[in-house]
């Protein structure tokens, strides 16, 4: 395929971070997680860092304008000329569209959407174990993926911490946030015929076995198109 440009959508906690890890060694495609861009803007206090963590620390959404124009910024660069994995972007229609109008400004289009659905239940019960490196946001989890020594990051020897918005009442909130704002995005990319579903309940291993198998057949229905 030409480019690959693609979204990870689904609740917090469902394995977007995990798999996109993955992905960008697999597929060797940049990766621009907005959670991580803004916990690095709150950790270098800049402009963005400033605005954006009182939003963060409620669960709420930052303000559209503040994060389409920093991923904007990043589609349009150099190192995302074969493509790009989103993960946290777009989280409600506006961003949808601001990014469809980006990309149709490049010339370019979303190859898919990649959906990793988990329930409330499950999500509850990998946020509130989850353990996150303090410099590359890289995840483990204290009982489904454990570093090898507690509290030390396996890939870049950071420590590990919980992030200040996997309190339960916020998990609770950030739920709330998904449900209302970002849930709409599947009838919207499903119109688009963009959608690709996966089940995110199952093993890592397994989620990134589905991935491999939806990204081959976008890979089908691309050769066959020509
Ligand atoms: P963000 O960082 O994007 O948070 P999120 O979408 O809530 O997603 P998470 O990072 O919590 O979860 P994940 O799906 O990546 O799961 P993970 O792989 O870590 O956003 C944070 C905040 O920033 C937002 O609340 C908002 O304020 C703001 N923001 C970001 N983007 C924005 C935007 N576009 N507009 C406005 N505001 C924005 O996995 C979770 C845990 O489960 C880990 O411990 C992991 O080890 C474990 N795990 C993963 N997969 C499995 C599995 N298959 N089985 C068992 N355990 C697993």
């Amino acid at each position: 395929m030409p480019q690959l440009n693609l979204v990870l959508l689904g609740p917090p906690g469902s394995g977007k971070g995990t798999q996109g890890e993955r992905l960008q060694e697999e597929l060797r495609l940049p990766y621009y997680a907005t959670g991580d861009i803004l916990r690095a803007a709150v950790r270098n206090e800049t402009e963005l860092g400033k605005t954006a963590r009182e939003y963060m620390d409620r669960g709420d959404l930052v303000p559209d304008q503040v994060i389409v124009g920093a991923i904007g910024e990043r589609i349009d660069s150099v190192e995302a000329a074969d493509g790009f994995i989103l993960d946290g972007f777009p989280r409600n229609v506006p961003q949808a569209e601001a990014l469809a109008a980006k990309l149709s400004e490049l010339g370019r289009a979303l190859t898919a959407v990649l959906l990793i659905d988990a329930s409330d239940e499950e999500v509850m019960r990998r946020l509130g174990g989850r353990r996150t490196c303090v410099e590359n946001g890289h995840v483990f989890h204290v009982e489904f993926d454990p570093p090898a020594k507690e509290g030390v990051c396996d890939i870049d020897g950071s420590e590990l911490i919980v992030r200040d918005d996997d309190k339960p009442e916020v998990i609770r909130h950030r739920l709330e946030t998904y449900h209302e704002k970002t849930e709409p995005l599947i009838e919207f990319y499903d119109h688009q015929s963009l959608l690709r579903r996966i089940d995110g309940a199952a093993a890592p291993d397994t989620v990134a076995d589905e991935l491999r198998r939806a990204l081959a057949t976008l890979k089908l229905e691309a050769d066959e198109a020509i």
